[in-house]
């Protein structure tokens, strides 16, 4: 369980499954606002990724705790910039679909969660925080100052992701990838520690029909507001 740690640095946190934009919209506003930004599910992923290229078994959860802790993370400020992991440039690894898969087998083991909570604690510092993820809002910063939950339908999720991979020039079959989003969703909603469901104060927003631009001027506007009054 996370020990709440009371801090007057604004948070913003950003939740919701894969392929509803959160990513891209927890950058853009970061970089509106000028403020640093927590993408947690890269944690996720450098965990499974990083004990895959150690031979670290997932099952053997202390080895997997002390490599969380012990790892050397770096990240760039740009989106989708590098990732280095121990020194090592990571960034297209981490964001293959096999990864993701690797992330949300971690992501169930509650002594890493426990793990890399304070590593994402220290991510807030002034002028203020954007986080990205799935338990943001619910468990990590709790007192956030704004909390919202991106949805849209696991179809449109997987076509989005489908043209990202396609873009990418990476070979993907969308049935295929349906089923994979779908199984994730299933693993990520399930679990008992953390699972993604929305902060009772979060607003949701489903982005099915809304395109990347109308999602952000809501996100930004409401944001505005709130810090406005804050
Ligand atoms: O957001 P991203 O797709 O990079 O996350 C990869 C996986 O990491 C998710 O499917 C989820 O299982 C896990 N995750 C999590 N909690 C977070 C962020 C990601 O459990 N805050």
């Amino acid at each position: 369980m996370t020990e709440h740690i009371k801090s007057d640095v604004s948070v913003i946190t950003i939740d919701g499954p894969s392929g509803t934009g959160k990513g891209t919209i927890a950058h853009m506003l970061a970089q509106t606002l000028n403020w640093h930004l927590l993408d947690s599910g890269a944690l996720y992923r450098l965990v499974g990724v990083g004990a895959e290229k150690k031979g670290i078994l997932l099952s053997n959860i202390k080895e997997l705790v002390l490599f969380s802790l012990d790892m050397d993370v770096h990240f760039s400020r740009l989106f989708e910039g590098s990732i280095e992991l121990n020194g090592e440039e990571v960034s297209n690894l981490i964001r293959q679909e096999s990864s993701g898969e690797l992330a949300s087998l971690v992501a169930v083991i509650p002594e890493i969660r426990a793990a890399l909570s304070e590593r994402q604690l220290a991510f807030r510092q002034l002028p203020g925080l954007v986080a990205d993820g799935r338990d943001m809002g619910t468990v990590i910063f709790p007192d956030a100052t704004q909390k919202f939950f991106l949805t849209a339908s696991p179809q449109e999720r997987g076509e989005r992701r489908y043209k990202q991979l396609i873009n990418k020039g990476l070979n993907v079959n969308l049935r295929a990838l349906l089923l994979d989003i779908a199984a994730r969703d299933e693993r990520d909603s399930q679990r008992a520690i953390s699972p993604l469901v929305p902060a009772e104060d979060a607003l949701l927003i489903d982005t099915t029909e809304l395109s990347i631009d109308q999602v952000f001027e809501k996100v930004l506007t409401t944001s505005q507001q709130v810090l406005s009054k804050h």
